[in-house]
């Protein structure tokens, strides 16, 4: 049972029944604005409540999490969390959650495979050529592009996202894998007729390649100018999985010295701003980090967002905890 005086605060209204659903057990308070909450707002909010939704823009950091000792969850609608300090959540006792699902697997896996197709075949750069009324008629050279049959695709990361890709790739488009994980994924493998590679053979032979690892320390800029030069000139590079993988400066340069083909992003070093010169870029294709955004997907992580704070507040492990640790031993609250 919770008591139905139990705060719940979400700082920005989201899609699906999530809000509804805890709404029925607990007086849920959401951020009104459509804007990124400030940290002063975000800070009133956690001050206020029992549990805590956020989103992948809210830094929960140290000085947040110490405003409110009774803080009995952080539930991320995102399946990334690197904007949460969990270290020091952890350290506190308290559960942090995401929402990994076979939607937003699918839907991601779907964006980074929109985003491919759309730079190898130049569609976004063609769709401005003709609303500048640039068309005057079918041309053997005009805005040529490149096939994905029999290319070789190269994945970094092998998790749910990275084989979603994987698979499309292989089966949907007739492109040979290579993977990079820190793990070897043999039914994977014998599956897509993958092999597994070190880093620097998957950027040397891969005609796209393509990021799906999580940001930690120790894949913070893992895509710099040393990999970037590595990489074939004709290769592409897409990445859905979170800006600062890539050193996007040196990605800009990497494209404007021709270095690589051209490259398609759905996230961003700095978000939201853009490296500087890469909007100028001809051969790369932008996305407001929205690769999972689909209604399915995003009903999924706001109904198990609301579960994982639901199971929390009813004494129970929530389903998808990220810091299993505190439940693995006696922690100290304030
Ligand atoms: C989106 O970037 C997510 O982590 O869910």
């Amino acid at each position: 049972m919770i008591h139905r005086k139990t705060k719940v605060f979400v700082t920005r209204k989201i899609p699906g029944a999530g809000l509804q659903l805890l709404q029925k057990q607990c007086l849920v308070k959401v951020y009104p604005h459509d804007n990124i909450i400030s940290e002063q707002e975000l800070i009133r909010g956690v001050r206020w409540c029992d549990a805590l939704l956020c989103l992948l823009t809210d830094k929960i950091t140290k000085k947040v999490i110490d405003v409110n000792p009774r803080l009995k969850i952080i539930a991320n609608y995102a399946i990334g969390y690197d904007n949460i300090d969990v270290k020091y959540a952890t350290e506190k006792g308290i559960p942090v959650t995401n929402t990994p699902n076979e939607f937003i697997t699918d839907a991601v896996a779907e964006h980074t495979f929109a985003l491919m197709l759309a730079v190898t075949k130049r569609i976004v750069e063609s769709d401005r050529f003709i609303r500048k009324g640039k068309y005057k008629g079918w041309a053997p050279m005009l805005l040529l592009g490149t096939e994905l049959k029999g290319k070789t695709l190269g994945i970094i990361g092998l998790g749910r996202i990275g084989s979603g890709v994987a698979e499309r790739a292989s089966h949907g488009m007739g492109a040979k894998v290579l993977y990079y994980d820190v793990k070897r994924n043999l039914p994977f493998e014998k599956k897509y007729h993958a092999i597994k590679t070190s880093i620097q053979d998957l950027l040397t032979k891969s005609d796209i390649v393509t990021v799906h690892v999580p940001l930690l320390k120790s894949t913070y800029h893992l895509i710099g100018r040393k990999e970037l030069a590595m990489m074939k000139k004709t290769a592409y590079l897409i990445n859905t999985s979170r800006g600062p993988v890539i050193d996007e400066e040196a990605l800009v340069q990497a494209l404007q010295k021709k270095k690589i083909a051209g490259a398609a992003l759905d996230v961003y070093e700095k978000e939201p701003h853009l490296a500087k010169g890469l909007e100028k870029l001809k051969n790369v294709v932008l996305t407001p980090h929205t690769a999972s955004a689909t209604i399915e997907a995003r009903s999924a992580m706001s109904e198990m967002a609301a579960r994982n704070i639901l199971a929390v507040l009813q004494g129970k492990r929530p389903p998808q905890l990220v810091n299993p640790e505190v439940y693995g031993k006696k922690v100290q609250r304030k």
